[in-house]
């Protein structure tokens, strides 16, 4: 069976600042369907990177007296270094700062200059710089007390602008928008961002100005190189350039690779991702994404995190004490992902000690050292006991898995996902609970059915392990090693691989240190 090809981007993060819980946010929820997406059997392509130009990062350069290219190569090397900590699995990490990016954000204007979709004008307006965001006069409330003009999206003060730009057609691209909406209602998710994006176009759309005068640090327009591009053309274009658009050398991948299966953005950035940049691809004459998800945002005391509030934890902080699979446990498991979503320091602890530490840590520990105590090390052999009904309950939910977690993983529904799989650590537990296996092993008569109890108990272990290895990289990888079961990453049929009954008997079991050790509470 050939496999098949996933594309799957995260926004690339605008590099004025150091990752933070946000842009870490829709990385690790990236990441863990790049992975689950991979042990089905698909041909994956995750792609994230950093959108490097514009004024806001020619401002916080400036701000660290550095050259923008100084500024950008250490951001760089943060960004990295945050995701290489919270084992992302990026298959390419793209910068607009790189050549291949830079000619094929060329070609494409260029195309669309030839072709009559951009044209020369006068830009008067306000302009948001945090947001690199034109705002026309009628989209926003009268001036402030102190006669500023803010912001509508992000309540900042807005800068006048008044230049010679380039224009995108984009207000030709209404109907065919408003039909390609239409046609595929499920083309940008949730529901809620779908509504709102289509209201949105039916009420106008104006041309978009696509240069900048004023800006140096971006890429010069190659017709007029005393213009730099928009940094939102330029960024929004990473999405092809990286596959190879624009580069004949790379024809073969972008004609495999494209259209993406998912672009991941946030609430904030939808209307660029579902009415700009597709109108981009129509003037160009390349398909759309298939799909287009808007997470919510994290908040916090019903706030919006960012590091301007100070309400910001940093993700290597939430590591230190959480662990890498325990922050990514968390956000995947409590935000529910199309939602805003509080976060506290209170119920990370209550998720980790509870779901992690008690529930699947624990049921690690306590088999794996019964193993070690009554069987030697070794996974035992459960044939001698000959009740069929041994472990019953264990198998049929472990059964149920495969497609319970793909219905809820097509979904996004991540939470969902490990609630499903949840069911199966609390039965083992209960199971275990139930059966005593510590009992059984008193007296010669029981002993081949404590053997069966936990190698059933081992077995629905290894069954979590697959299950929990998209969200939980390390712990599913060490409970692997643990069992003596090579490399999980080189699984490629999910459904094949959880099939009851795969556990080698006589497989060595390390009892090594608790999983997830206990958070004491200050
Ligand atoms: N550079 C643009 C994206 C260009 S994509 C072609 C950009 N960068 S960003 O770094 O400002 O933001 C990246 C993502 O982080 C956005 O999707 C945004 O929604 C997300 N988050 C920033 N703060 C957030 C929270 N507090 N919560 C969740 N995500 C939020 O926009």
């Amino acid at each position: 069976m050939s496999k098949q090809s996933f594309y799957l981007t995260t926004p690339i993060y605008y590099v004025n600042s150091v990752p933070h819980l946000g842009t870490a946010y829709t990385t690790v929820a990236a990441d863990t369907l790049a992975r689950y997406r991979r042990m089905r059997g698909d041909d994956v392509w995750f792609l994230t990177g950093l959108d490097e130009h514009g004024q806001k990062v020619e401002e916080a350069a400036a701000a660290a007296d550095m050259t923008p290219q100084e500024w950008v190569d250490k951001l760089d090397v943060e960004f990295k270094d945050a995701w290489k900590m919270l084992t992302i699995s990026n298959d390419q990490f793209i910068r607009t700062t790189d050549d291949e990016h830079m000619r094929g954000v060329q070609a494409l204007v260029q195309k669309l200059y030839d072709q009559g979709d951009i044209y020369a004008g006068t830009y008067e307006g306000w302009y948001c710089v945090p947001d690199e965001a034109y705002w026309a006069e009628s989209d926003l409330e009268p001036a402030n007390e102190e006669g500023e003009r803010i912001c509508p999206d992000c309540n900042r003060p807005l800068k006048y602008v008044e230049e010679e730009n380039y224009f995108f057609k984009l207000s030709k691209y209404e109907d065919a928008l408003l039909e390609w909406y239409a046609a595929d209602p499920d083309c940008i998710g949730p529901e809620t961002r779908y509504n709102e994006v289509v209201s949105f176009v039916k009420s106008g759309l104006r041309d978009l100005s696509i240069s900048r005068s004023n800006v140096k640090w971006g890429i010069p327009l190659p017709w007029d190189e005393s213009h730099t591009i928009y940094v939102w053309f330029d960024a929004l274009s990473n999405y092809i350039t990286a596959i190879g658009y624009g580069d004949p050398a790379r024809a073969d991948q972008f004609a495999y690779r494209w259209p993406a299966q998912y672009h991941f953005v946030g609430k904030d950035i939808v209307r660029f991702h579902c009415v700009i940049w597709p109108a981009m691809l129509m003037a160009a004459g390349i398909e759309v994404p298939e799909h287009i998800y808007a997470h919510g945002f994290l908040l916090t005391k019903g706030e919006k995190m960012s590091k301007s509030k100070g309400n910001a934890q940093t993700p290597a902080s939430l590591v230190e004490r959480f662990s890498v699979d325990g922050f990514r446990y968390y956000f995947l498991r409590d935000v529910s992902f199309g939602n805003d979503g509080n976060i506290s320091m209170e119920s990370m602890v209550q998720r980790y000690n509870g779901d992690l530490a008690n529930d699947w840590g624990n049921l690690c520990s306590r088999l794996f050292n019964m193993v070690d105590k009554y069987c030697d090390g070794e996974v035992p052999d459960p044939t001698v006991h000959e009740d069929e009904d041994e472990g019953a309950r264990l198998k049929e939910i472990a059964a149920t898995l495969p497609d319970c977690v793909e219905d809820r993983m097509s979904k996004l529904n991540y939470g969902a996902a490990l609630d499903a799989i949840w069911e199966l650590v609390k039965e083992t537990n209960r199971y275990l609970e139930e059966s005593a296996p510590w009992a059984l092993a008193n007296e010669e008569p029981t002993l081949p059915r404590m053997r069966a109890v936990l190698y059933n108990a081992l077995e629905a272990v290894r069954i979590v392990a697959l299950f929990t290895a998209p969200s939980m990289p390390n712990t599913s990888a060490e409970v692997f090693v643990r069992l003596s079961l090579g490399d999980i990453w080189k699984i490629d049929d999910l459904v094949e691989a959880a099939k009851w009954g795969q556990i080698p008997i006589g497989n060595a079991v390390i009892k090594g240190d608790p999983l997830f050790p206990r958070i004491v509470e200050d």
